[in-house]
This record gives structure tokens, C-alpha cells and sequence, in this order.
């Protein structure tokens, strides 16, 4: 008798989205085992799931996806029969400075993890599932009318677009070459908890703390489509579960800002819950030299999702917001050991050496 009804593997799960997804699956699915497979680049912290790292159904592998001896031990020794796939550069400004890791990381690593599960997903009547987790930013960028939809061509701008565009590409070549059982997703841009600061909203919540410069790209008329991802997670839950086998599916909130308002709001908001004068923090934007072939706007028709799967988000903006800004505030240590690149030793002091959860070695 099996002990788990099925094994995940989530690839990617100590990072942003990573993690929140490994943390929902892990707690409401106890008879799933959900393997994480990350390598731990500077954006996988496995502070991120401290909650959660001793469940039972939960296992730990450091690794790439780009390994394919490993990948294919992981697969093997853990009988992996779903695969949700985070892992990823996913910053558009590094792809911008080192473009050759996004193409390994994104393109290599997603061909190497569809082969493998071709490979091993062999055995007939299994309920075999490779879900790969894209971006809007594959379609381009939209003027000031319209929205992206399932049907929108493909039209990357940044390296990162285009590495993800190519995966996006070789997901349906195994769909349609092999047959294999894949679901694609592309989402509209995340924020809350546990984001690496590098990214808009948790850059700018520090700077405005530690009342540094706000670096606004271009004029700061960029329009973004903003979905707390706790709301991306469960569209992720429901999309693998019930998404019709070789389609995608588009996720997003309706909920577009230019950044400057944004930043704007950001102010007002940390102004006021830190008892600072009115338009203290607006004095720190500063408009810099804009981003290298910078989107103008992104913005999500998720009518397919809401229709076809009963998906909509549940926090308003304002809601999601103010939590994310209030768990930042409540998570300095967390902001202060990410800044001071502590978090790295994490892996190291912790998992090895706890006993009562090993770290899983898949050799
Ligand atoms: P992130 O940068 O926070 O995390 C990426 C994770 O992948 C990290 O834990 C990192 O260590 C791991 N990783 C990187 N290279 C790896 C490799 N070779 N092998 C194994 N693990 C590796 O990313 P995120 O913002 O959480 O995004 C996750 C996914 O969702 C990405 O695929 C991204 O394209 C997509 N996405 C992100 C957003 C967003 O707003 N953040 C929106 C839509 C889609
Ligand atoms: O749309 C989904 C995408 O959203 C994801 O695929 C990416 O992984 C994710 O990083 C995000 O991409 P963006 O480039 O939109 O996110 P970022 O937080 O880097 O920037 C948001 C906007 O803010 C963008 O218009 C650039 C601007 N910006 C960003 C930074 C970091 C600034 O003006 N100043 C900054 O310092």
C-alpha cells in the first residue's frame, strides 16, 4: 500500500511563488508527498518554508533542473507523477545584465525536466501532470487599450521573456509531439510576503523604511497588473487539477496601476502606519534612466479561467496590500538576513544538520 495517493514535484519552491505554492500544497493535500527541487540560487531562501520543512510529506532535494542524471534519480526515487514547474531566473534586469543564465536555467532546464518526465511517465491509466508556470511577459507589451487573452501572439521584448517564451514553446512540442499531459499558465505580475527584493513592491517598502532613494524607471507610466499570490497559488491548485490537458490558462487580478501611483500609494500607506508627516516618503522618488526595452503595460483578460474553472481572486488590492506591507514590517529580520545575504547559510546550518528532518539526498 502507497503511502501517498500522489508525489509533486515542485521545482523552484524555495523562491517567491515557490514557496507559497509548496506551503499550500504540502498542508492541504497531507496524502500528497511534495518533493521541492531547488538549487538555491540567490533567490531561493528555505526561510521561506521553515513553517513547514519537518511535514511528513514533505522533501527537501538541493539540485538543478538543468541536471539530467539528477533529475532523472529524483524522478525514479520518488515516483514523481506531477510536476509543477516554478524554477527560474525571473528578474527582467539581471536577464538584461547575464542573458546567457536565464537561457539555461529557463530553456535548457525546462527541456531537460519535460524529458525526463517523458521517460519516466510510462505506465498506463497514471494520472500523469506537468504544469509549467509562465508570464504574461511573453506576449509583449500592450499599448493603452486591450488585454492579453489565450489567444494573444507570442511577441517577448526582455531576454527573460524570451526564455520563458521558448519554454512556453517546448512545453506544447511535448504536447504535441509525445503526447504528454501538460498544462501551461501565464500570470500577471505577484506581490506579497517572502518576495525577493530586488522586485518593485518589496524593493520600494524597504527603501521607503530605510528612507533611501525610490528608483522609478523612465517616466513611471508603466502599467502592471497586480495579484497578491496567494490568489496565483490556488488558480495554480485548481488549473492543475482541473485545466483541460494541453491548454494555458491567463491569471490575473483586473487590477492595473501605473508605478508611479503605486509608489505613490506606497507612500502614503508606510507614512501613515509609521506615524510619518504626510508626503515625507514621496520626497525620496527619484526618476531614473528608464529600463532597456521596458514594457509599457501588461494587463490580463482572465475571463477563460473564471469561466471554464469558477477561478477568481479573493483579495481586493487594498486588502493585499496592506497585509504585504504590514508582513514586511512584521518580517524585518527576514528583509535584514535576505539584505545581508545571511539567508544563504540557512541551507547549510539547518537542513544538514537537522536531525529530525534530513536533507533528502537523491544519489
Ligand atoms: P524567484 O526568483 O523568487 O524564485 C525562483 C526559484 O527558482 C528560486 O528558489 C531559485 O533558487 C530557483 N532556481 C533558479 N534556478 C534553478 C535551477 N537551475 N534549478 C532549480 N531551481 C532553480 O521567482 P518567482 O518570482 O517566485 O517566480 C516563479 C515562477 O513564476 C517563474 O517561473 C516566473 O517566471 C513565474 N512568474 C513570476 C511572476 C512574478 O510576478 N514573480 C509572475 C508570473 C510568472
Ligand atoms: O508580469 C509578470 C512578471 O512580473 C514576472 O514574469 C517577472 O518574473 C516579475 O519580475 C515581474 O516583472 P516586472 O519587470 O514587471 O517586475 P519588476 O518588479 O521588476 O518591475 C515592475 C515595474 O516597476 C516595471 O515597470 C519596472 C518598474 N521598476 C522596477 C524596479 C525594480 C522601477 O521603476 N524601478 C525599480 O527599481
Amino acid at each position: 500500500m502507497k503511502k501517498f495517493k500522489r508525489t509533486l514535484l515542485i521545482t523552484g519552491g524555495a523562491g517567491f511563488i515557490g514557496s507559497h505554492l509548496v506551503r499550500h500544497f504540502v498542508t492541504k493535500y497531507p496524502n500528497y508527498h511534495v518533493v521541492n527541487l531547488d538549487n538555491l540560487t540567490y533567490a531561493g531562501n528555505l526561510e521561506n518554508l521553515a513553517d513547514i520543512e519537518i511535514a511528513d510529506n514533505y522533501t527537501f532535494v538541493k539540485g538543478s533542473i538543468t541536471d539530467l542524471t539528477l533529475l532523472r534519480t529524483v524522478f525514479k526515487k520518488f515516483d514523481v507523477d506531477g510536476v509543477l514547474h516554478t524554477a527560474a531566473e525571473s528578474h527582467v534586469d539581471r536577464s538584461i545584465e547575464n542573458p546567457m543564465v536565464f537561457v539555461q536555467t529557463n530553456v535548457q532546464g525546462t527541456a531537460a525536466l519535460l524529458q525526463v518526465a517523458r521517460e519516466h511517465w510510462t505506465q498506463p491509466g497514471r494520472d500523469y501532470r506537468f504544469h509549467h508556470i509562465s508570464t504574461d511577459e511573453v506576449f509583449g507589451a500592450l499599448g493603452d487599450e486591450g488585454y492579453f487573452t489565450e489567444q494573444s501572439l507570442y511577441n517577448p521584448q526582455s531576454p527573460y521573456a524570451a526564455s520563458k517564451a521558448s519554454a512556453d514553446h517546448l512545453v506544447r512540442a511535448f504536447h504535441n509531439t509525445y503526447k504528454l499531459p501538460v498544462v501551461i499558465s501565464n500570470c500577471s505580475n505577484n506581490y506579497g510576503p517572502y518576495q525577493f527584493p530586488e522586485k518593485l513592491i518589496p524593493l520600494f517598502i524597504k527603501n521607503i523604511l530605510e528612507e533611501r532613494v525610490l528608483p522609478v524607471y523612465g517616466t513611471g507610466r508603466n502599467v502592471r497588473d497586480w495579484l497578491h499570490v496567494q490568489d496565483h497559488v490556488e488558480a495554480l491548485d485548481i488549473i492543475f487539477h482541473q485545466g483541460a490537458t494541453g491548454e494555458a490558462y491567463l491569471i490575473g487580478g483586473h487590477n492595473e496601476w501605473k508605478n508611479i501611483d503605486l509608489i505613490h500609494l506606497l507612500c502614503r500607506q508606510i507614512d501613515r502606519k509609521l506615524g510619518r508627516a504626510f508626503g515625507e516618503s514621496q520626497k525620496l522618488i527619484h526618476f531614473i534612466q528608464d529600463r532597456a526595452g521596458h514594457d509599457h503595460r501588461y494587463a490580463i483578460d482572465a475571463s477563460r479561467i473564471k469561466r471554464e474553472l469558477g477561478w477568481s481572486p479573493r483579495y481586493t488590492f487594498e486588502q493585499g496590500l496592506a497585509m504585504t506591507i504590514d508582513w514586511y514590517l512584521d518580517n524585518s529580520a527576514w528583509m535584514d538576513r535576505v539584505s545581508s545575504g545571511a539567508y544563504r547559510d540557512y541551507y547549510l546550518t539547518h537542513m544538514i544538520n537537522n536531525k529530525s528532518k534530513p536533507y533528502e539526498s537523491a544519489a
